[in-house]
């Protein structure tokens, strides 16, 4: 079975249900999507962590990570916390509808100012949730200069001073995928691909491609579920050492295909690749 329930804010506090799905073939009860609420904060700290443990972008950033358990928890919580009071992210959760478990979760972010959802998700946004921002913004920079030892700042700030640059490539508004996990232990079994169907309704709903950065580990997940491989992966060696490489993929959905994207004639390596249409990006 599957339920729609009207997309509203995270702002506010009654627990909203966007979906229920009936998993009984592959779990023991149904999954519930729903926005994230404040309360599932350091669940949503826990998950993080357990699911990137592996992740090599992730070792790099908390080099010692499992020798500092807490501070990486507290590191992690602060990240998640910062994601509130944005007025242009949402994040929505999948739970256990028996158990109340935490099993996934997935950041969205609305990019383009022109855009309905722009307007109407900055629109919910209060002074509250600015207040809320500054002071947490804060609490980090105290954090990274007294806490916060295990995480390597150096390579982090390098990092995002070279990704950020290699992004600079223009892309149209679109809805952008933050940030995936899914409990280590229920991973492939379709709670991945849930909380990016909901991503897939919205964009679909507001006339938008999808868009998202992968890790080198999930590049077969997007491969599966109907995304495009862009062109050009981002590839950046933010220390000298060894470059971390991340592909950029896009959704367009089999309706829509072509709208956004054009099939990148030039690509000489392996599979095809894509490229937004000149037409479709800013100018
Ligand atoms: C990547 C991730 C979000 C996928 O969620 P999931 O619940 O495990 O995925 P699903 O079960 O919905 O997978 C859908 C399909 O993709 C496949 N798949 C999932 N992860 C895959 C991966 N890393 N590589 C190749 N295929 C993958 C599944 O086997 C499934 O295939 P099927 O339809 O043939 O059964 C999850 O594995 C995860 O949290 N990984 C660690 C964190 C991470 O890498 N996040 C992504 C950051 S970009």
């Amino acid at each position: 079975m599957q339920h729609s329930i009207n997309v509203r804010s995270q702002h506010q506090h009654s627990i909203q249900i966007y979906k229920i799905i009936d998993t009984s073939q592959v779990m023991s009860s149904k999954i519930i999507l729903r926005p994230a609420q404040r309360s599932d904060i350091s669940d949503l700290a826990l998950l993080g962590n357990a699911a990137n443990a592996n992740s090599v972008l992730h070792r790099r950033i908390a080099p010692s990570q499992d020798q500092s358990p807490v501070g990486h928890y507290q590191w992690r919580r602060n990240l998640v916390r910062l994601r509130f009071p944005a007025p242009d992210i949402r994040t929505i959760v999948a739970v256990n509808s028996s158990s109340g478990e935490l099993l996934g979760q997935a950041t969205w972010a609305i990019e383009g100012s022109d855009t309905a959802l722009y307007k109407k998700w900055t629109g919910e946004s209060t002074w509250a949730d600015w207040l809320e921002n500054k002071l947490i913004s804060i609490e980090r920079t105290w954090s990274r200069y007294f806490s916060d030892e295990f995480i390597d700042y150096r390579f982090l700030d390098q990092f995002l001073a070279a990704f950020t640059g290699n992004q600079r490539a223009q892309r149209p508004a679109c809805l952008h995928c933050h940030l995936i996990v899914v409990k280590p232990d229920i991973q492939s079994k379709g709670v991945g691909r849930m909380l990016i169907d909901w991503g897939k309704e919205l964009a679909v709903k507001e006339e938008l491609p999808l868009f998202l950065e992968s890790n080198l580990e999930a590049t077969g997940f997007y491969d599966k579920i109907g995304f495009s491989r862009m062109n050009k992966d981002v590839v950046v060696s933010p220390d000298g050492q060894d470059s971390i490489c991340i592909p950029a993929y896009v959704w367009e959905g089999k309706e829509r295909e072509g709208r956004w994207l054009e099939r990148d004639m030039e690509f000489d390596g392996e599979g095809e690749r894509w490229k937004w249409k000149d037409a479709v990006l800013p100018k």
